[in-house]
């Protein structure tokens, strides 16, 4: 069972995620690390004052010192500069980039023994740099992507079909950016496939949907990105640790060989449970979305991290 959690990084994203945590698992400990201090602290203390009303014991910390993550079960970064309307999630490299490596070190020093979910863009790279900065096993090391990108891909189903997700079987994989593979004829609903629910023109606009999803989302809010639906993404990865639940959900996790592909990050179907990644699942892929997921390979490794 899940004790101590510390999420790097008390923007919307962090402490969205903060608060979902408090209302739903009863943590010993909670702590928010951020540059900013005064955010940390002023946003820790907002939260604490849910008690109240939530009656969790969880004791609520926050502020830029780094000694709070000290042996924590889990540890969240969120920290770095949010995408703007007219980025990539790539753009964001250079600044997030040394932001990772920095946190990577305290993590190392103060939380060996953590399970580390990245979430700050560029979300595969990120993940990759923290594998490397810290050394832990990739089975502890994963980044919260793909399973955003279904949970769009889900809503997106949900409004063509009027069908509850949960009796949509059907997941996104690949990277955390527009490359991302939708294989809608591996989508299953009640066990059917999708072209008995909708025509061949409303399948083929979902996938461009889903693809740019987010960007969709920066386009409206201008100066930052989601959080909702990120970080409630993020806490089901926590739920399937704290659970040991070995729910398959994809996660961007190095891939050493599996899919064909090594040195790379990517958001591939794993099941979880407490010891973070228990395995990696290889689907089948068609051959189209090999040659696609080799392309984002050759350019990711074309950066040298
Ligand atoms: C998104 O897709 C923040 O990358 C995140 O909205």
């Amino acid at each position: 069972m899940v004790k101590k959690i510390s999420i790097i990084g008390s923007g919307a994203v962090g402490s969205s995620l903060a608060f979902c945590l408090l209302s739903k698992l009863n943590l010993e400990e909670l702590n928010l690390i951020d540059i900013a201090d005064g955010l940390a602290k002023g946003v820790a203390l907002d939260l604490e004052d849910t008690r109240g009303i939530l009656g969790f014991s969880t004791q609520v910390r926050g502020g830029s010192d780094f000694s709070l993550i000290k042996d924590s079960d889990i540890v969240v970064i969120t920290a770095g500069i949010a995408r703007k309307d007219g980025m990539t999630r790539a753009d964001l490299l250079k600044i997030n980039g040394t932001v990772a490596k920095d946190v990577s070190q305290k993590i190392k020093e103060f939380a060996f023994g953590a399970i580390v979910i990245t979430v700050t863009n560029p979300l595969d790279l990120i993940t990759y740099i923290v594998y490397k900065e810290t050394g832990f096993s990739r089975n502890k090391v994963f980044g919260m992507g793909s399973s955003l990108d279904t949970s769009r891909f889900l809503n997106i189903l949900y409004k063509e079909m009027k069908i509850s997700a949960d009796s949509v079987e059907g997941f996104v994989y690949g990277p955390h950016s527009k490359d991302m593979i939708v294989d809608l004829s591996k989508v299953k609903v009640s066990g059917q496939n999708l072209d008995r629910f909708l025509d061949k023109k409303k399948i083929d606009s979902i996938k461009q949907k889903v693809q740019l999803r987010g960007a969709e989302i920066v386009k409206c809010l201008k100066t930052r990105s989601a959080h909702f639906a990120p970080s409630l993404a993020c806490f089901s990865l926590i739920e399937a640790i704290d659970r040991d639940s070995n729910k398959i959900i994809p996660v961007s996790v190095v891939l050493q060989g599996e899919y064909g592909l090594s040195d790379v990050c990517m958001g591939v179907p794993c099941v979880i449970n407490k010891k973070g990644i228990e395995k990696i699942i290889e689907i089948e892929v068609s051959n189209e979305d090999k040659s696609e997921l080799k392309k984002v390979k050759d350019a990711f490794n074309n950066l040298n991290l």
